[in-house]
């Protein structure tokens, strides 16, 4: 693990300097660390599917310090279109919300897998723009993970999934969010209105967005690439359970590790190896922040399984157990569904 960890200055100029020069680095955002190249460096582009181990049919969010830069990797056809995509922006930017427009040409196919659209972000963490900003170059990051693996939300985890692969990791604190920005592909329709399809819940919810468009429901739309159940998993098994868990965990061969909402019973915490508490107090948007952290510590205890509790799919409780469900491959106790049965496609 000989990744470096900077924070503040030093790690900025470090990081601009290694960009510039076609390297990869680790980056704070608002949502959780993302592993970042230059957009217009193909080669560096190329060095961030190396690092995660990712497929090249996988396209790359490419993050901008302002909406401005929006011309510089987005295409609009028309004046109409762009403005009703910078009003969106300007309702959401900076901010956990990536939007799915019309690539620029110019822009390496490598970045959006051969697509013709691409994935556009505006992050509100303060060092990633400053980076932008002094690099004076889109970045292309998707999460600092290895394929398929939990999303790192500190600094230390960037380096547990990639200290071998990359030199730097700008540290800037832990995330706010603690869960990846909500994905929507923007269309104009003929009469001058939005269409917003939601392809990945996240911290910006439905409600939020159904005043600027009409908003299409993700079990209503086909797969985005990348977007598949056994993402954001752990390496042991995790089951959601539905059902009544005291009877569950009490009837269970395995040394369990438990994911729970909220505070459990007493009894369930001495039947359990390891508990995790998500929220102390019920709230789903501290639940979001401490989920990656909480799946990665049960990952590496000593449980054998793991076991999760359903929370309610309000708010950015629809993007936990999205990922909960993905992280299970389809394991829920309870239901009988499958995840991609159940969950955002
Ligand atoms: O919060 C976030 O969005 C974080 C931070 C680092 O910005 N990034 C992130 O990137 O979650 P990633 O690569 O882990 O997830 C991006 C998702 C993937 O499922 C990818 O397939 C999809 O967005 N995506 C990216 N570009 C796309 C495109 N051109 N067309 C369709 N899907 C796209
Ligand atoms: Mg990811």
């Amino acid at each position: 693990m000989s990744a470096q960890i900077l924070a503040g200055e030093e790690g900025i100029s470090a990081s601009v300097e290694i960009l510039r020069r076609g390297g990869v680095v680790g980056l704070p955002t608002e949502t959780v660390y993302g592993l970042a190249a230059d957009a217009f460096q193909s080669l560096a582009v190329a060095g961030i599917f190396e690092a995660k181990g990712r497929p090249l049919t996988d396209p790359l969010i490419v993050h901008l310090p302002e909406a401005v830069w929006l011309d510089r990797v987005a295409l609009f056809t028309s004046s109409e279109q762009r403005q009703l995509v910078e009003t969106l922006a300007s309702a959401f930017w900076p901010g956990p919300l990536t939007l799915l427009l019309p690539k620029h040409p110019d822009l390496p196919d490598l970045v959006t897998a051969g697509s013709d659209r691409v994935a556009v972000r505006v992050t509100s963490h303060p060092l990633f723009r400053e980076v932008l900003r002094r690099l004076d170059s889109p970045l292309a990051a998707p999460s600092a993970n290895r394929f398929g693996r939990i999303s790192p939300t500190s600094a230390a985890d960037v380096r547990i999934e990639l200290g071998d692969m990359i030199p730097l990791i700008l540290d800037g604190g832990p995330c706010e969010h603690g869960m990846e920005s909500t994905l929507i592909a923007v269309e104009v329709n003929g009469g001058g209105s939005l269409s917003l399809s939601i392809l990945r819940p996240g911290p910006i919810t439905k409600d939020q967005l159904i005043q600027y468009g009409h908003v299409v429901l993700p079990d209503r739309i086909v797969n985005s690439p990348g977007s598949l159940p056994g993402h954001y998993a752990p390496e042991k098994r995790l089951q959601i359970i539905n059902a009544d868990i005291e009877e569950f965990i009490h009837n269970s061969k395995n040394e369990c590790g438990y994911l729970a909402f909220t505070p459990p019973p007493q009894e369930i915490i001495k039947r359990c190896a390891v508990v995790e508490i998500l929220s102390p107090a019920g709230n789903l948007k501290e639940a979001a922040a401490n989920f990656y952290g909480a799946l990665r510590r049960l990952d590496i205890s000593k449980a054998d399984m793991i076991y999760a509790e359903s929370l309610p799919e309000q708010g950015i409780g629809t993007a936990i157990m999205d990922r909960l469900r993905r992280a299970s491959h389809g394991s829920i106790h309870g239901t009988g569904h499958r995840a991609g049965e159940t969950s955002v496609k």
